[in-house]
């Protein structure tokens, strides 16, 4: 059957280079693998155990929980702000995790990739994410990452899309993910 990778995208403007990684991660997909990318991840009200009781939970958190337990794996896209992860991606990833032991994140396959301004290309943001994958109960590949650093210079006059080791990077990691999917099914 068809597998599926999720995206979730850390930064929310429109130019957004993080967002072109992730259509790439679309197009470079191995045969038998979709990857969609999660809309409207800012609409997602900040997390509050008041509003995570039934008939409480808001609608689209609750289709992030239903999008990412639908999916064979999620692969977060993603800067660096302030030396970790955007607010926005805290929060998605807080709403995965609840209840505890028994969020949408338990189980799910997942890696990290992304581009930041900084020359290291947002490692902290990186290693941040899958530190908090990790206690939400995701099985996070560790090496299946890529950071680009001095998206600023980098992507001014070179799309990422035109970038051959970008998206030969990009195109390894969602096979590493693919195969992953693949062994976890066997
Ligand atoms: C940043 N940026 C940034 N870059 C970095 O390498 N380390 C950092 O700690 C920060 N901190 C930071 C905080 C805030 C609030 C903003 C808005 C930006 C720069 C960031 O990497 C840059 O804006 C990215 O290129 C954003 O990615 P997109 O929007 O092109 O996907």
């Amino acid at each position: 059957a068809e597998k599926t990778i999720l995206t979730l995208v850390g930064s929310l403007r429109a130019e957004s280079v993080n967002s072109k990684f992730a259509q790439i991660a679309a197009e470079t997909a191995p045969e038998g693998t979709t990857v969609t990318t999660f809309a409207g991840l800012e609409e997602i009200p900040f997390y509050n155990e008041d509003l995570d009781v039934e008939g409480k939970v808001p609608a689209k958190a609750a289709e992030l929980r239903a999008a990412v337990a639908a999916a064979d794996s999620i692969l977060f896209v993603s800067p660096e702000y302030n030396g970790t992860m955007p607010a926005v991606l805290n929060n998605a990833i807080d709403w995965i995790s609840r209840p505890f032991g028994q969020g949408a994140a338990v189980g799910t396959l997942a890696a990290v990739i992304g581009t930041s301004a900084g020359q290291y290309g947002g490692v902290w943001s990186h290693d941040d994410i899958r530190k908090s994958l990790k206690v939400a109960g995701a099985t996070v590949l560790d090496d299946a990452k890529l950071a680009v650093g001095g998206s600023y210079q980098r992507f001014a006059a070179v799309e990422p899309q035109d970038d051959v080791e970008v998206v030969d990077g990009i195109r390894g990691v969602v096979a590493t993910l693919a195969a992953a999917e693949l062994a976890a099914a066997n």
